[in-house]
């Protein structure tokens, strides 16, 4: 399981934030080309991201990411063309709002990693949708290219273009977050949430993770280094989970030791989705590296 617990944006014309960007512990990081970059300074931020996955070291496991601009404006196709590179893991795509979008930045990707001699196909795809165009097709738009490794929403932009209201309860937005997380499952790739604007205020980004959570979301964007714990906090099993995890898992093989169909936890039966839960916190577990006890230390 790859782990895109959180991802931090970093502006990508911010010579200080770069460097120190991967030590922050964050799963991804996000060097922004977009909206984090006034239009006047688009070209110093490419050359300048585009030095830096050559020569800055980000750390052993962070997964190194981009932000183009979106592929129909006049900056995206340059974007691409220059930051293909063996540092870059991934592509995050704005206002995506077709299959096409999507495509086209697939085909030139791989012409770049021809033409540049790298392994074709490596360099992961991230599409956001932040229009209402865009959350209606994401359904189509989530199957489109086999490099899609998730898609996500952009909370701000949807909001304007909804013409409702950003507020805590995230009202304006809630069904569109459900359209994200159906059209990535039935795509079989990740769903990662929009960022927490305020982060002074801790309490409303755990309470907003924990909604976002519940509802299915593998992770969640964020702009501030101090987001990045909170946000861990609520994806990672408890050790009460991670226990009651290992306990499913070995009642099943007790069930098989006895030849019996029928697994049972205490007088409880265990059916499919309380495995599917439990081999799901486990490899949740284990990819965050936290501690699983073993069928004998579990009673
Ligand atoms: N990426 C990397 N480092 C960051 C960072 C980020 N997004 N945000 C803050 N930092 C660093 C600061 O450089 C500072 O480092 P230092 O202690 O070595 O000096 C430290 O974290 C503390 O920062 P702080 O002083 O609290 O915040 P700030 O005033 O420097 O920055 C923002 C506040 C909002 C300007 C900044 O967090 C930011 O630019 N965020 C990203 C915005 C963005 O990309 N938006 C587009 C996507 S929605
Ligand atoms: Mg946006």
């Amino acid at each position: 399981m790859k782990l895109r617990r959180s991802r931090l944006y970093v502006p990508g014309n911010n010579p200080k934030m770069i460097p120190p960007a991967g030590l922050y512990g964050g799963d991804v990081i996000s060097l922004d080309l977009e909206d984090a970059v006034h239009p006047d300074f688009k070209i110093d931020a490419r050359m300048l991201v585009s030095e830096a996955l050559k020569v800055v070291d980000f750390g052993p496991t962070v997964e190194v990411t981009v932000r183009i601009n979106p592929i129909n404006t006049r900056w995206g196709k340059w974007d691409i063309k220059q930051i293909v590179c063996e540092k870059l893991d991934g592509i995050y795509i704005p206002k995506v709002e077709a299959p096409e979008d999507v495509i086209q930045v697939d085909e030139l990707v791989t012409e770049m990693e021809d033409k540049k001699g790298l392994e074709i196909g490596r360099i992961k795809l991230f599409a956001t949708m932040e229009t209402a165009k865009g959350i209606l097709n994401s359904k189509d738009i989530a199957v489109c290219s086999k490099r899609l490794a998730g898609i996500t929403i952009g909370g701000e932009d949807l909001t304007a273009d909804l013409g409702g209201v950003r507020s805590s309860d995230g009202l304006a937005i809630h069904t569109s977050r459900q359209l994200i997380i159906l059209a990535a499952r039935a795509a079989g790739i990740q769903a990662i949430d929009t960022v927490y604007s305020d982060f002074s205020d801790t309490e409303g980004l755990k309470k907003e993770t924990e909604m976002i959570k519940k509802m299915g979301f593998d992770g969640k964007a964020c702009i501030h280094p101090s987001q990045i714990e909170v946000i861990h906090d609520v994806f990672d099993p408890s050790e009460d989970e991670i226990k009651y995890a290992v306990r499913v898992m070995k009642a099943i093989e007790d069930a098989k030791e006895k030849g019996s169909g029928v697994i049972a936890l205490g007088k409880k039966m265990v059916d499919r989705p309380i495995v599917l839960k439990a081999e799901k916190i486990l490899a949740l577990a284990e990819a965050a590296e936290l501690p699983v006890p073993t069928f004998d230390e579990v009673e």
